[in-house]
């Protein structure tokens, strides 16, 4: 079953309370978020949580997914490692918007030591507001694809 406006949050110690804003935001936009934290602060691995929200979004009970670390890199890593998942990791609006149009990347990584709420929640923006533009792209993807039989 996919939920279209279903959207998965998650992350690693490094970057709660960032995610949460992002969680509010992306919410005030009409987007159903499943936030599956964690809450508390204790030290816990990036690749755990990456995977968790990886294969909601792979499975298709969410539609998109953004997970966040203190780069954004280590989880970014994690989710592509399930089947399905495209995950790249933006630190800017421009990129944010293309890995959408070009790669129709499914899921969003930010790093909390990297990037400001003010610019996280504009390339959230950028990310949300942008879509698959198919044609010569949609055979680039399925090369991805294909990568992973
Ligand atoms: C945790 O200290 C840090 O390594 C992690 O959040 C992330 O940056 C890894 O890629």
């Amino acid at each position: 079953m996919t939920a279209d406006n279903r959207i998965v949050l998650s992350s690693d110690h490094a970057a709660i309370p960032l995610r949460q804003v992002i969680a509010r935001h992306v919410a005030a936009r009409g987007w159903v978020v499943a936030d599956i934290g964690p809450v508390t602060p204790e030290s816990t691995p990036y690749p755990r949580h990456g995977e968790a929200a990886a294969r909601m979004v792979a499975s298709g009970e969410c539609r998109l997914g953004i997970v966040l670390c203190g780069t954004g890199q280590g989880i970014m890593m994690a989710a592509n490692k399930v089947k399905g998942i495209r995950c790249g990791v933006c630190s800017d609006t421009f990129s944010a918007r293309m890995i959408r149009e070009h790669n129709d990347a499914n899921m969003l990584s930010l790093g909390a030591r990297v990037v400001g709420e003010g610019l996280a929640l504009a390339i959230v923006d950028a990310f949300l507001d942008a879509t698959f533009e198919g044609g010569r792209h949609a055979a680039r993807v399925e090369m991805i694809a294909v990568l992973e039989r």
